[in-house]
């Protein structure tokens, strides 16, 4: 059976179709002082339960709903209670920074397991480090097969570099560019702070090229829009971005509209608006299949 908490309801309903499996029903309300109620209205004793939700908008408030939701599927003894992310929340606190700070990816992943959880499956989680937070099976799923098409679409590999905006994603960028058999370049970005990055300088060539910037997040959009200006500085020709998850907090897409960036690719794991989804700058790629087919088969 599966289930879909209240984040993200439209690609909650295209994954279940896609696993051709009925949304089981549920009444999650809030009672007057903002608590979440949740009832599970299916007999869900014995079954394998997959709970789908998204962390992208409201972090804070889908994870507490998605605990409560747990808990319920765990009193109603079903067999199995495989969390589904699309979009996992405090991914990029995966360490200590600093003395005094949380490591919260780990916090999430405890509280998760305790409320019931007994399997994760993730999209593009920030970090790998995640993986090793839980004692349960966790499944990661990666949508950048998806993007990596979709660029090829668009642009003469011939004269195309992929260009990593800091060091994080170095990987995925590089396996863009393995994938794609173009070169790879990179940024080093510095964070000044949650709103503010410095790049320094750029490894690699991209003068006459197209760029593809690829990064898993875009947040306040202000990564991609200092790596953009730095390769049009050193001469890029076009500028592509791809993210798994788009948050576009704020004026991120007021940014990247005043941008070079000509067209950013990202896919649905967090709910947009309208304005954003048909904003011409933005291509939005559905991982409803994707997540519903791993569903579907149960093998990851
Ligand atoms: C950071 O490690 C992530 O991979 C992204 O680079 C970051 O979240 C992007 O944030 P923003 O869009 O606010 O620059």
């Amino acid at each position: 059976m599966i289930f879909s908490g209240s984040s993200h309801p439209i690609l909650g309903y295209e994954i279940a179709e896609h696993a051709n499996i009925v949304l089981g029903k549920r009444n999650l309300h809030l009672f007057p002082d903002g608590e979440i109620f949740v009832e599970i209205l299916e007999h869900i004793q014995g079954r394998d339960i997959f709970l789908f939700q998204s962390l992208g908008e409201n972090p804070n408030f889908y994870l507490m709903e998605t605990l409560i939701i747990l808990d319920a599927l765990k009193r109603g003894a079903a067999a199995s209670i495989t969390v589904v992310f699309s979009y996992y929340a405090y991914a990029r606190q995966d360490r200590m920074n600093k003395p005094g700070t949380p490591i919260t990816a780990k916090l999430l992943a405890d509280l998760l397991v305790s409320a019931g959880a007994t399997q994760l499956i993730a999209l593009d989680l920030h970090s790998e480090s995640i993986e090793g937070f839980f004692d349960i099976p966790v499944y990661h799923i990666t949508s950048y097969p998806l993007l990596i098409r979709y660029c090829e679409t668009l642009v003469s590999l011939k004269n195309t570099a992929v260009v990593g905006p800091d060091k994080g994603a170095v990987k995925v960028a590089s396996a863009f560019a393995k994938k794609l058999g173009v070169p790879l370049a990179l940024i080093d970005k510095e964070r000044i702070d949650s709103f503010k990055v410095e790049m320094k300088m750029l490894i690699g060539d991209v003068r006459g090229k197209t760029v593809i910037l690829t990064d898993d997040i875009c947040s306040t959009g202000g990564t991609l829009v200092t790596a953009a200006k730095i390769c049009e500085e050193l001469g890029a020709k076009r500028i592509l971005a791809t993210v798994s998850h788009g948050l576009f907090i704020e004026d991120a897409l007021d940014k990247i509209e005043n941008s070079p960036i000509e067209l950013i690719i990202v896919t649905n794991s967090v709910p947009m608006s309208e304005k954003i989804a048909n904003h011409p700058k933005v291509r939005l790629i559905s991982v409803a299949s994707l997540l519903g087919e791993v569903i579907k088969k149960n093998k990851y």
